[in-house]
C-alpha cells in the first residue's frame, strides 16, 4: 500500500502566462505552487496582482477582522451572478446581511436535526441500491444520487407537480457547464487566451428557474398541513428579525437554488472521497465499521447517533482537510493593506488555496498522510478552513456534517469498500475538487 492517497502534483517551477493558461484548463489546484504549502504567502503577477495567503492570522484578518475589505472577487460573481445573482452567496454588504440574519434560524441545529429522517431514509435507499449493484462502483456517482436525493426532499418535497429527475437533469447541466468556466480570469490572464465553453446555457438555466419558480408557487399555495418545516417552508417564512423584511420572488428563488446546487455536490464529494480513504487505508476502514455496526446494529443512522459515532466523525473531517470541495476561495482588495508583509493594492486577487493550508507543513504534522485521529485534538481555527469562516461562513455546514455521518455509518457498517489497483481517482479542481475518473471501488457486504 503506497503511505499516501492520491494528491495534486503542485507546480516546482513558475508556469509563465501560456503555462498558466493550459493548467488552468486542466487543473486549477495545479497553479499552486509546491511552495505554498511551506511558506505563509505567495504574490505574483499573470496580468492582475495575487497573493496567496496560508497564514492563519492573516486568513482571520481577511475572512473576519477585515471582511468588508475583502468581499468574494469578480470573478465568482460574474460565474455565478446569472444563475443565483439574489442569493446570499453573492450579495454583498447590507443586502447580505439581512439575507443572513433572515435564513440563519433555517438551518439551526433543532432544524437540522429534525431533517434528520430525511437523511437517514436517503442512506437506506443508497444501501439498497449498493446491495443491488454489480462491482466494482463509482460511488461519486452513488453519493451523488444520495445527496441530491436529500436536498430536493428538503427543498422541493410535497409538490406533486415537481419532477425530480427533471430537477437533476437541469442541475447537472448546470454544473457541467459552470465546471467548464475555468479560473483564468481569477488570474487576470489576457483576453486572448481562449476562454472555454463561457456560462452554462440559457435554455438550462431558465429550466432551473422554472422549476425552482413552481416550486416556491406550489407551496405557497398550499402549505404543509403536517410534519417539519423543510427548507422550502423555513426561506418562506424568513423574515429580517430586526426589520421584518421578507424575501422577494426572485430572492427566494435564487436562494432555493443556492441551496440545491451549493449543497449537494460539495457533501456528495466529502463521502466519496471519504469512501476512497476508508478503501485506501482498510485498518481506519474496520475501525470505523465497528464503531458504526456497534451503535447501529442493523438500522440506518439517526441524527441522534452522531456523538457515539466520533471515528466517523473524524473520517468525515479528515476527507475535508485532504479534498476540500471548495479548495479554492478568492477576494477582491478593496482598501491598500499588509499581508504577511507584502504591500497589498486595491483591486488585487487574494486567494486563498485552501487545498495548500491544509497540506501546509508548518501547520500539520506529516500533511499529506491520512490520519483521522490527527482530529482527536482540533487544530488551529484558520488553519482548517473546509467550511470558510467569519461571517461569511457556510451556512450549511452542520446539515452536511450530519448528513455525510449519517450516510457514511450507514454504508460502513454494512459494506466493505475495496480499492481497485491503478484506479486511483486524481483530485480535480474546476469548480469544487472532484474525483477525475470516479471512484471505482469494489463493494461487498459485510
Ligand atoms: C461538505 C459540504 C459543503 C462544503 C465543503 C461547503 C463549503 C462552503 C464554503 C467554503 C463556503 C464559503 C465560501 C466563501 O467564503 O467564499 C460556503 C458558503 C455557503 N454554503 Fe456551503 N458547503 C457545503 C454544504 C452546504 C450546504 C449543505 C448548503 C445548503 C443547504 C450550503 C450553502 C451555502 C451558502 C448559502 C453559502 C453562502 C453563505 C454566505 O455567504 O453567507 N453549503 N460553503
Amino acid at each position: 500500500m503506497p503511505s499516501e492517497p492520491t494528491k495534486v502534483a503542485l507546480a516546482r517551477q513558475p508556469l509563465g502566462i501560456v503555462g498558466t493558461a493550459l493548467t488552468a484548463r486542466r487543473n486549477l489546484l495545479e497553479l499552486i505552487p509546491e511552495i505554498a504549502t511551506r511558506q505563509p504567502i505567495v504574490s505574483g503577477k499573470t496580468g492582475v496582482r495575487f497573493h496567496m495567503v496560508m497564514d492563519p492570522a492573516t486568513l482571520r484578518h481577511i475572512l473576519k477582522d477585515r471582511v468588508e475589505d475583502y468581499p468574494k472577487s469578480n470573478v465568482t460573481k460574474l460565474i455565478l451572478e446569472p444563475a443565483i445573482g439574489d442569493s446570499l452567496f453573492v450579495a454583498e454588504g447590507a443586502q447580505w446581511r439581512w439575507q443572513r440574519r433572515a435564513v440563519a434560524p433555517a438551518f439551526a441545529l433543532r432544524h437540522v436535526q429534525a431533517l434528520g429522517p430525511i437523511m437517514t431514509a436517503a442512506a437506506q435507499a443508497s444501501s439498497r441500491r449498493l446491495a443491488a449493484a454489480r462491482s466494482p462502483v463509482d460511488l461519486f456517482e452513488e453519493t451523488v444520487a444520495a445527496t441530491f436525493e436529500v436536498i430536493s426532499d428538503v427543498t422541493l418535497s410535497g409538490d406533486r407537480a415537481f419532477d425530480r429527475d427533471a430537477v437533476h437533469y437541469a442541475i447537472d447541466g448546470y454544473i457541467a457547464q459552470t465546471a467548464k468556466v475555468s479560473l483564468l480570469d481569477v488570474m487576470g490572464l489576457p483576453g486572448w487566451i481562449p476562454r472555454p465553453g463561457r456560462m452554462f446555457s440559457r435554455p438550462g438555466l431558465n429550466r432551473m428557474k422554472q422549476i425552482a419558480d413552481r416550486a416556491i408557487d406550489s407551496r405557497a399555495a398550499n402549505p404543509k398541513a403536517d410534519g417539519v418545516p423543510d427548507l422550502l417552508d423555513l426561506l418562506l417564512d424568513a423574515a429580517d428579525p430586526e426589520t421584518g423584511r421578507t424575501m422577494t420572488r426572485d430572492e427566494l428563488r435564487d436562494n432555493l437554488l443556492t441551496f440545491i446546487v451549493a449543497g449537494h455536490e460539495t457533501t456528495a464529494l466529502t463521502l466519496a472521497w471519504a469512501l476512497y480513504l476508508c478503501a485506501f487505508d482498510p485498518n481506519v476502514q474496520d475501525a470505523a465499521a465497528a464503531e458504526a455496526g456497534g451503535v447501529l446494529g442493523d438500522q440506518a443512522a439517526l441524527a441522534t447517533d452522531l456523538p457515539r459515532l466520533p471515528l466517523i466523525q473524524r473520517i468525515v473531517n479528515e476527507a475535508l482537510r485532504l479534498y476540500p470541495p471548495a479548495a479554492f476561495l478568492s477576494r477582491t482588495a478593496q482598501v491598500a493593506d499588509r499581508l504577511c508583509g507584502r504591500d497589498v493594492l486595491p483591486g488585487d486577487t487574494v486567494m486563498l488555496p485552501i487545498y495548500a493550508l491544509h497540506r501546509h507543513h508548518l501547520l500539520w504534522d506529516r500533511p499529506d498522510t491520512f490520519d483521522p485521529d490527527r482530529f482527536l485534538t482540533m487544530p488551529d481555527r484558520y488553519a482548517y478552513l473546509p467550511f470558510g469562516a467569519g461571517p461569511r461562513i457556510c451556512i450549511g455546514a452542520s446539515f452536511a456534517l450530519h448528513e455525510a455521518v449519517i450516510i457514511l455509518a450507514t454504508l460502513l457498517a454494512r459494506f466493505r469498500f475495496t480499492a481497485i489497483p491503478g484506479r486511483d481517482p486524481q483530485p480535480r479542481m474546476i469548480l469544487t475538487l472532484r474525483p477525475h475518473g470516479g471512484v471505482w471501488l469494489n463493494v461487498a457486504p459485510r
